[in-house]
C-alpha cells in the first residue's frame, strides 16, 4: 500500500515564504485583545493546527505559554520552538494531553480542514476536554454567505527571497452539497542556489460554514457562542466576510 503524503507536509517547505506578507503580529494583537475582552486571565493557551509556530511564537512574547499540536511533521520540523511556545505532532481530533488550558486557540482556518461531520465533532468535544470551566475555544473559519457570493477564483502568486522563487498556482473546485471547496494548488519553485527546478501539487479540501451549523456542533460538545465576527476588523458577519472568527465558551 502507497501512503500518500499527508496535506502540508510538502507544501511546508515555501509555507513561510509564501504567507510571508500575512501579517501575524496584527493577528495576534487582534487575538490578546479578543481574549480579555472576553475575561480570559489566565496565560495558559493551546493551540490546534500550530504550523510552523509564528502564533505561538508571538502570543508568547506577549507572556502567554502556548503548547501548540500540529499534524504534519514537516511543519513542526519547521517551527521553531521559544521560551514560552512549543509544539509536538499530533492529530487535534484525537489528542489527549491530560491537562486543561485557559483557552484553546486554531488559526487561519485550521477548523475548515476538518471536512466530515465526525472530524469535526471530535475536535470540538477534544477542545472542551483541553479546557477550564468558562474556558474560551476561538477560532476562525470560512463563512458560507461569503463563500456563495464571492464565488472562488484562480489565483496565481508569485514570490521571491534569496534563495527561491515560487509560483503558486490556486485552482478551486466547489462540492456545493458538502458544504467544501478544494483548493488544489500546484507550485513550481527555483532553487536560486543549484538552479534546481521543482514542481508539487497538493489538494486542501476545505469546508464552510454557516453560523447555525456551527452552533450545533458547539451546542453538542458543551460550549455556548459568546461572539462571531470578521477576523482582524470584528464587523459583523455578512455576503463579504470571507473569514470569520467563533469564541466559544465552555458551559
Ligand atoms: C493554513 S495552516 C495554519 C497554520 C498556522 N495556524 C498558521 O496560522 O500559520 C493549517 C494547519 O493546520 C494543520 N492541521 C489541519 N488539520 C489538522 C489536524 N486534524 N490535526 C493537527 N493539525 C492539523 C495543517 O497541518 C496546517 O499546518
Amino acid at each position: 500500500m502507497t501512503t500518500l503524503p499527508a496535506v502540508f507536509d510538502a507544501y511546508s517547505r515555501y509555507y513561510d515564504l509564501l504567507y510571508r506578507d500575512k501579517d501575524y503580529a496584527a493577528e495576534v494583537g487582534y487575538i490578546d485583545e479578543l481574549l480579555i475582552r472576553q475575561g480570559v486571565t489566565g496565560r495558559e493557551l493551546l493551540e490546534f493546527g500550530s504550523g510552523t509556530g509564528k502564533h505561538g511564537r508571538l502570543l508568547a512574547g506577549r507572556g502567554y505559554r502556548v503548547t501548540g499540536i500540529e499534524r504534519s511533521a514537516e511543519m513542526v520540523a519547521q517551527a521553531a520552538t521559544a521560551e514560552g511556545f512549543n509544539c509536538r505532532q499530533g492529530d487535534i481530533c484525537s489528542v489527549q494531553l491530560g491537562r486543561t488550558f485557559d483557552a484553546v486557540l486554531s488559526l487561519f482556518h485550521v477548523i475548515s480542514y476538518q471536512i466530515s461531520n465526525v472530524d469535526l465533532q471530535a475536535v470540538f468535544s477534544r477542545a472542551a476536554e483541553h479546557l477550564k470551566p468558562g474556558g474560551l475555544f476561538l477560532f476562525d473559519i470560512w463563512y458560507t454567505p461569503a463563500v456563495y457570493a464571492q464565488k472562488p477564483e484562480v489565483r496565481i502568486k508569485r514570490l521571491a527571497d534569496g534563495e527561491l522563487e515560487i509560483t503558486r498556482i490556486a485552482e478551486p473546485v466547489s462540492y456545493p452539497n458538502e458544504n467544501r471547496i478544494d483548493v488544489n494548488y500546484t507550485i513550481h519553485a527555483h532553487d536560486k542556489s543549484n538552479g534546481a527546478f521543482t514542481s508539487l501539487i497538493e489538494s486542501h479540501p476545505m469546508r464552510h460554514f454557516s453560523l447555525p451549523e456551527l452552533d450545533l456542533l458547539a451546542t453538542g460538545a458543551g460550549f455556548q457562542r459568546v461572539c462571531a465576527e470578521e477576523f482582524l476588523t470584528g464587523s459583523e458577519p455578512g455576503e463579504d466576510t470571507w473569514g470569520v472568527c467563533l469564541v466559544l465558551r465552555r458551559r
